[in-house]
């Protein structure tokens, strides 16, 4: 990523894929699609999940892609190369991931946490989890602000340090090791959790129709929640995929890195899903439960694993901390990219150091604030109808400046500058017609419903009850 000023390129199609791949995996997949699948029904969520990915994802990503190489710009100033009166979608595209920065930062501590109380289990010191019920233990940590802010600090300090020294080669050969690693340990734990007894039953959750929440209001605000996992999950509609776009050479094939990503990005969602859904039902623990579902279901399964549990714990939470990791290096080299630009169109020096630790710390202090609130639980003012500010900030981001600034792309981009730059070098665009069709009418369709469900709950209107 250090090649964001000098405009490099990616050495070989397999790292783009996999720096592509590493920035859309995360706590979206980890931890958010198993929770707000439970939230949202299990089944139909999957349902109206998957249309997503292949209506919207695939062409917002092929679009994104393509503008960022045909421009070779950032993306305000990809937006802006096509129309001045554009740009505001690039800022969008800012303001995103610095607000999901605050909250995965939180949750990357938290992850943080989880490993080493494995790690503490795992030689019987007492900081550990202990016996201690897995709910209860989730609740004592996060209520307590102290050890909340202490670790989202520590995880934020991580990410500050890494984006200042620029992504060297060190992360990258990191990463070649600890995702396959990741994929192997959700392997075993899915084999785990689907084999517990009462495991059937989250199976029927996910995969057995049901269209039960769709009753009254339920169509939009599932498609609404699916709708915004999605960008959130595939690094759509807030700037990475255009700036990484920037990247490519000119006769990389856009077409199939658009279908790769958001593939395996799904692949890995519906794997987390089934490591965590069965294992909820077999707990008799309640597939709502929300933001925590990943710490506390896991947790539970592990713990019933007898002497080798703490082990895997160790391992799954250290992992999924990686996971978050390589996401949010991404996301806060996004945030400081645009202002390194615009440092340098000013022709001020661009001072990589001072752009990242500035807009970190910016980053810090929402991660504390996010973290005091601890979940809704420490009485702070509530705001945009959600119980939590996590949520809050999440809606904000996800729920409406995504698919916002995904919509307005649709609109605007032109479908021959997405057609001519996919055919250079001689490359074929299979799905041109599907393509086409897709971004100027299902996918500004979709991501309409999308946002009046989200405004729906943002102002607590109720539209549809
Ligand atoms: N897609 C990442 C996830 O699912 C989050 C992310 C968004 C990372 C944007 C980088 C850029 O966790």
């Amino acid at each position: 990523m250090e090649q964001q000023h000098n405009k490099g390129q990616w050495g070989s199609s397999f790292g783009f894929l996999m720096a592509a791949v590493g920035s859309a995996v995360g706590l979206g997949n980890l931890w958010g699609f198993p929770y707000k699948m439970g939230i949202n029904g299990g089944f139909a969520f999957l349902l109206l999940y998957l249309i997503l990915v292949v209506f919207v994802g695939f062409v917002i990503c092929a679009g994104e892609l393509a503008l960022g190489r045909h421009t070779g710009k950032g993306v305000v100033g990809a937006y802006k190369s096509i129309d001045k009166k554009y740009s505001f979608i690039g800022w969008f595209g800012w303001i995103s991931p610095l607000l999901i920065l605050g909250f995965y930062c939180m949750l990357g501590g938290y992850c943080i946490k989880y490993a080493l109380a494995n790690l503490g289990d795992l030689f019987g010191a007492g900081w550990g989890v202990g016996d201690t019920d897995s709910g209860a233990f989730f609740t004592d940590f996060y209520t307590d602000q102290l050890q909340t802010v202490i670790y989202s600090v520590i995880f934020v300090l991580l990410t500050i340090f890494i984006v200042r020294a620029g992504v060297s080669g060190g992360i990258e050969k990191f990463t070649k090791i600890a995702m396959p690693a990741l994929f192997l340990m959700l392997v075993i734990v899915i084999i785990r959790s689907v084999t517990l007894p009462g495991a059937s039953e989250g199976l029927e959750f996910m995969f057995k129709p049901n269209w039960e929440v769709f009753k009254g209001s339920g169509f939009i605000s599932v498609l609404a929640a699916a709708g915004g996992q999605m960008f959130f999950s595939l690094s759509l509609g807030m700037g990475i995929t255009v700036t990484y776009g920037s990247y490519m050479k000119k006769n990389e094939n856009i077409e199939r890195n658009a279908l790769i990503i958001p593939f395996a990005d799904t692949v890995i969602a519906i794997m987390a899903g089934l490591a965590v859904m069965p294992a909820v039902f077999a707990s008799g623990l309640d597939p709502a439960g929300g933001p925590g579902l990943l710490f506390v279901t896991l947790q539970t399964v592990f713990q019933a694993m007898g002497k080798l549990g703490p082990l895997f714990g160790f391992l799954l939470y250290g992992l999924v901390f990686i996971a978050a990791i390589t996401s949010s290096i991404a996301l806060l080299e996004a945030v400081s990219a645009v202002i390194m630009d615009k440092r340098a169109e000013k022709g001020k020096p661009i001072d990589r150091k001072t752009t990242t630790t500035v807009m970190g710390l910016i980053v810090m202090a929402e991660a504390i604030l996010i973290s005091l609130d601890g979940l809704g639980a420490n009485g702070f003012p509530q705001f945009f109808g959600q119980s939590n500010w996590l949520d809050a900030f999440d809606l904000v981001s996800e729920g409406v400046l995504m698919p916002l600034g995904a919509c307005y792309m649709a609109i605007i981009l032109p479908t021959k500058l997405v057609d001519e730059e996919i055919t250079l070098e001689g490359n074929k665009f299979r799905t041109q017609m599907f393509f086409d069709f897709c971004i100027k009418f299902v996918a500004p369709l979709m991501m309409v419903l999308v946002l009046i469900g989200q405004i729906d709950t943002f102002f607590g209107l109720k539209i549809f009850s």
